[in-house]
Formats: C-alpha cells, sequence, structure tokens
C-alpha cells in the first residue's frame, strides 16, 4: 500500500513516516519545509534504511500536487500538512484558515480526481474546546476557544459533508492530545523552525540554557497544584495509532481520540523531567495564558476498542526521549 503523506518531515508527520517505513508501506512525502527541515530526510532513512520519493512542495498548490499524483498510484493519504500555532493563529486568523483549509480542501479534490477516497486527517483535542466533562469523549460537545482550533473544527465537519455526499469515501479523523517525547534514536523529534509555543519544546530549550526560564501560565487553576493539566502522549505511541487508523479505511467515517487518559500538571512534567534527565529547568510563575484551559485529558477507550489502539510509553520515557534528541543534535 502506498501512502501520501502530506506535512511528514514536521513532528508528528516524520514519526509516522518511520512507523510506516518499519511496517513495509511504501510512502511519497510531501512538505514545503515551512516548519521543518531536509535533514530529516536523512535521518528517517538512517532510523529505517529505506528511501522514499519527498516533494519539496505546498500542499494549496493543486498543479503540483496533481503531479505528484500522476506520478504515483495512491492508494491513500495521511493529511498531517498545516499551521499549529495557537498564539499566532489568533493574530493572522487568516493565514490559519487559508493554509489549514486550502490544502485539505485541495488534497480531497485530487484524492477525489484519482479515486483514492481513503483519508487519514490530523485533528486536535483543541475541538472539544472548554470541556464540560472529563474524560473527553468523542461524543462529547464541540466548540474552540481560538482560529487555529476553529480551522479543525471547519474541516471536521467539511469532511462529514463529503463523506454524506459519497459513502465511497473512507475517513478516519485523529483527535490528537499532547504528543511530547523522541524517537529513541534521537535523530528525530520536535524542532520547530521558530521558538516554541508549546510547553515540551520549551522546556528543551530552557534545560540547555538556550532560553533563561521557563514561564508557567498560571498556577491558580483548579487542579491538583494550580498549573494546567493536559493528556501528553508519547509521539511514537501517537505515530502507531495512524498505523491501526489504515486499517479501519474499508469504509465509512470514524473518530478517535489518540491520548493516554492520563492528566500530568505542568509542574509534574518539570519535575519528572528535571529527575529523569538530571537537570534543571528554571521556572516562574506569570499570568495566565489567553485562551488556555484547565485540565484536557482524553477517553481513550473508543480507540482502543475498535482500533487496538493503547499508549505504551510513560511519562518518564517521554521525558527521557525528548532530552535525548537535543543531547543528540547538539
Ligand atoms: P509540524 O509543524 O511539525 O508539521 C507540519 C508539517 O507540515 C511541517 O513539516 C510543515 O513544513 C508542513 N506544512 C505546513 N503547511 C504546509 C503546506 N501548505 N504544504 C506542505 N507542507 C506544509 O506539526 P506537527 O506537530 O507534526 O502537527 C501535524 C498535524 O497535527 C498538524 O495538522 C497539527 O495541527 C496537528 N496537531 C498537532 C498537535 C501537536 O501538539 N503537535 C496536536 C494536535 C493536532
Ligand atoms: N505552558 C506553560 N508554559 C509554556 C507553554 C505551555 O505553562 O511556555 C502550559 C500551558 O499553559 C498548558 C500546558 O503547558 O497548561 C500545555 O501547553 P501546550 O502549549 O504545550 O499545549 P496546549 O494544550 O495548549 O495545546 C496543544 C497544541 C494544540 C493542540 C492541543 C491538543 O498546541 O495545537 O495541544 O490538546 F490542539
Amino acid at each position: 500500500m502506498r501512502v501520501l503523506v502530506t506535512g511528514g518531515l514536521g513532528y508528528i508527520g516524520s514519526h509516522t513516516c518511520v512507523e510506516l517505513l518499519n511496517n513495509d508501506y511504501e510512502i511519497v512525502v510531501v512538505d514545503n519545509l515551512v516548519n521543518s527541515k531536509m535533514t530529516v530526510i536523512d535521518n528517517i532513512n538512517k532510523i529505517t534504511g529505506k528511501n522514499f520519493p519527498f516533494y519539496n512542495i505546498d500542499v494549496c498548490d493543486k498543479d503540483a500536487l496533481e503531479q505528484v499524483f500522476k506520478n504515483h498510484k495512491i492508494d491513500v493519504a495521511i493529511h498531517f500538512a498545516g499551521y499549529k500555532a495557537v498564539g499566532e493563529s489568533v493574530e493572522k486568523p487568516l493565514k490559519y484558515y487559508e493554509n489549514n483549509l486550502l490544502s485539505t480542501i485541495v488534497l480531497c479534490e485530487l484524492l477525489n480526481k484519482y479515486n483514492c477516497k481513503k483519508l487519514v486527517f490530523s485533528s486536535s483535542a483543541t475541538v472539544y474546546g472548554k470541556p464540560k466533562v472529563l474524560p473527553l469523549t468523542e461524543d462529547c460537545p464541540l466548540n474552540t476557544t481560538n482560529p487555529y482550533g476553529t480551522t479543525k473544527l471547519i474541516i471536521e465537519g467539511m469532511l462529514k459533508d463529503l463523506y454524506i455526499s459519497d459513502q465511497n469515501w473512507s475517513i478516519v479523523i485523529l483527535r490528537y492530545f499532547n504528543p511530547i517525547g523522541a524517537h529513541k534514536s534521537g535523530l528525530i523529534g520536535d524542532d520547530p523552525n521558530n521558538t516554541p509555543n508549546n510547553l515540551m519544546p520549551y522546556i528543551l530549550k530552557v534545560a540547555s540554557g538556550e532560553l533563561p526560564v521557563l514561564s508557567i501560565f498560571g498556577a491558580d487553576y483548579d487542579t491538583s497544584d494550580g498549573t494546567g493539566v493536559r493528556d501528553y502522549i508519547h509521539v511514537c505511541d501517537l505515530a502507531y495509532g495512524h498505523l491501526l487508523a489504515l486499517n479501519k479505511l474499508n469504509s465509512g467515517l470514524y473518530y478517535y481520540n489518540l491520548g493516554t487518559g492520563i492528566g500530568y500538571s505542568v509542574l509534574d512534567i518539570i519535575h519528572t523531567f528535571e529527575k529523569v534527565n538530571q537537570v534543571k529547568v528554571p521556572y516562574k510563575i506569570v499570568e495566565r495564558r489567553a485562551g488556555d484551559i484547565a485540565s484536557c485529558y482524553a477517553n481513550p477507550s473508543k480507540a482502543s476498542k475498535e482500533l487496538g489502539f493503547k499508549a505504551e510509553k510513560n511519562l518518564e520515557d517521554m521525558c527521557k526521549s525528548a532530552w535525548n534528541f537535543v543531547i543528540k543534535n547538539r
């Protein structure tokens, strides 16, 4: 089976490419490098011992993407490409609507034209907005608190309409919780092109001395220690979830949470990181970040029952592997 992976050089995409190649899928990768680097290709090759075709193109560029469909018979697509910085999406909403929506529309048009109506889409726990009940099941109400989240919600609606219009489509929508950690080789990891927004990449910059101090956004939430609680999942577990999702692409439209079901606070993450890696992460408490919620964690039982998905790695593995990636790339 040949899988078109858009955004395949990014954080989650690169780990998924490794899983796909290690499990004998053929892949074709498309990425415009807006948030990734060409060196990721060599590192995927090193880890897997396999090569793959790569196209440095924008998924929104229909003519360029169509050439990929002409060059390769695609069986299924996994669509990671998109912008993901919540804060930036508030400042530049049109940039987010344009890239995230248009890339998905163009991809689906070509999947339709080349009669390969099978898609796995990267959605996010952000579509649950401010949760009314926890843990979150897939049928919880949907709502968003920022333009990035709204792009994911609109795309989910668009894919549902597409499926209603033509039930030959087969679509799996994966709602990721908070991926952290890195491949055990230390060759690929979370390596954004600009200053990170997310907690773990920021911790890595502080632990390595590149940034002086971590700001904890609020210690007055209604949580065990007052800091925000999230469901952190090892990126390799998350990547494996995509292989399981591919098995579901026979017909139908499915939604799955990919999380562990366990919530950890910001202080839990810092303390575990310091303990397992024997490094200090200086921090200070600052104001809450606009749009943040107190707690968010998954009920992962639907993915477990229907896909056979279970996150294997614990928080210590996540913190160790994240730091290993930094050490190996110093
Ligand atoms: P990432 O930024 O590391 O990877 C995205 C990749 O897509 C990058 O390599 C980027 O260069 C590429 N890209 C972006 N727009 C493109 C375009 N128009 N054409 C071609 N390539 C393009 O992000 P990630 O963390 O790997 O996230 C992957 C997907 O998962 C995204 O859709 C994101 O919204 C979603 N997601 C991520 C998280 C998270 O915490 N990382 C959580 C939930 C959902
Ligand atoms: N945090 C800090 N300091 C930082 C960064 C984050 O205290 O410098 C805190 C946040 O306030 C939050 C927790 O760490 O309590 C996690 O924050 P992240 O920015 O790492 O992650 P979010 O849960 O805010 O959002 C992430 C992605 C979204 C995705 C969501 C899915 O950024 O795209 O997970 O759950 F939708």
